[in-house]
């Protein structure tokens, strides 16, 4: 269920060029979110702008907190990099349908991110109770990459101008290193989600991207995010802040 909280702010910090990582106390949304979902960001600045969907990247269920790593591109995320401990802003969640995790410590799992859609997969990892591998995708300075490893993940470093690990994209490196594993979960720039599916496809392994389409509503009141939908033979537009944002790779049509 959805709540609509007023989140007090615990902490605001920069933790790389115009990327911030915010916690936030909402007891409502921590205690029902799960990894891959998102919340919807009310920029409070007394006009009636849009909300801004923004992934879920960590979720303490004791202390009712969670933790968002936005990197600041217009208005919205501007105003939310100003909040300060003690402020409050309006937050709607948990939205979206997240990350069906596997529970089989039998499993092996790999966890491929690029750039701001490295978030959401932290939590993803901090859950899964099996052997994991997170390949992540810069364009230069990498951020939130000891995390993955905290939370016992074996971690890959891609950078597009090599100044850090791999130089090349997160594809080169999976090829590069022959990885395997039995399910990816994914997020990034829709390219990149293209080309791993394809490799995921080739390769056999089962595939879930996470598409962080633009949004207008964010409740499925629109058709602002509205994305072709495939069973195979037939397609239909799925709404990614209602159906999704996470599909079956096989699912999206790429074009
Ligand atoms: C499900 C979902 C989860 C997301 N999670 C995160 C996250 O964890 N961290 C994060 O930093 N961002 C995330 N985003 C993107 C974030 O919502 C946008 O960056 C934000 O809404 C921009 O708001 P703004 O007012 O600052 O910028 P605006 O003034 O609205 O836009 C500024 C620029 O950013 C571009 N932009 C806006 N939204 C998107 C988008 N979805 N994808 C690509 N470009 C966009 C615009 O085209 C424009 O060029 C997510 C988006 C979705 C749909
Ligand atoms: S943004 Fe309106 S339906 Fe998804």
């Amino acid at each position: 269920m959805k709540h609509i909280e007023r989140a007090r702010v615990i902490s605001n910090r920069y933790i790389g060029d115009n990327i911030c990582d915010l916690v936030m106390e909402c007891s409502g949304i921590a205690r029902e979110s799960r990894a891959g979902q998102f919340v919807e960001v009310y920029p409070d600045n007394g006009k009636n702008i849009l909300a801004r969907p923004i992934s879920i990247c960590e979720i303490n269920k004791i202390q009712g907190t969670v933790r968002l790593v936005f990197q600041i591109v217009g208005k919205g995320t501007e105003l939310f990099s100003a909040l300060e401990p003690g402020d409050t802003v309006r937050v709607l969640g948990p939205c979206g349908n997240g990350y069906d995790l596997v529970d089989d410590v039998e499993k092996t799992v790999l966890l491929v991110g690029g750039g701001i859609g490295i978030p959401p997969l932290l939590e993803a990892c901090r859950e899964l109770n099996c052997s994991k591998t997170a390949v992540l995708g810069y364009r230069s300075d990498p951020f939130l990459a000891d995390g993955f490893a905290d939370a016992g993940a074996k971690v890959y470093i891609t950078t597009d101008d090599g100044s850090a690990g791999f130089k090349g994209n997160v594809v080169d490196l999976l090829k590069a290193e022959d990885i395997k594993a039995d399910v990816i979960y994914s997020c990034g720039p829709r390219i990149m989600l293209k080309f791993l599916s394809q490799w995921a496809v080739e390769q056999g392994i089962d595939c879930y991207v996470s598409m962080e389409e633009r949004m207008a509503c964010g409740i499925g009141a629109c058709v602002g995010c509205a994305i072709p939908i495939t069973d195979g033979k037939d397609w239909t537009y799925k709404k990614v802040c209602k159906d999704g944002p996470v599909f079956d790779c096989r699912e999206v049509v790429w074009q």
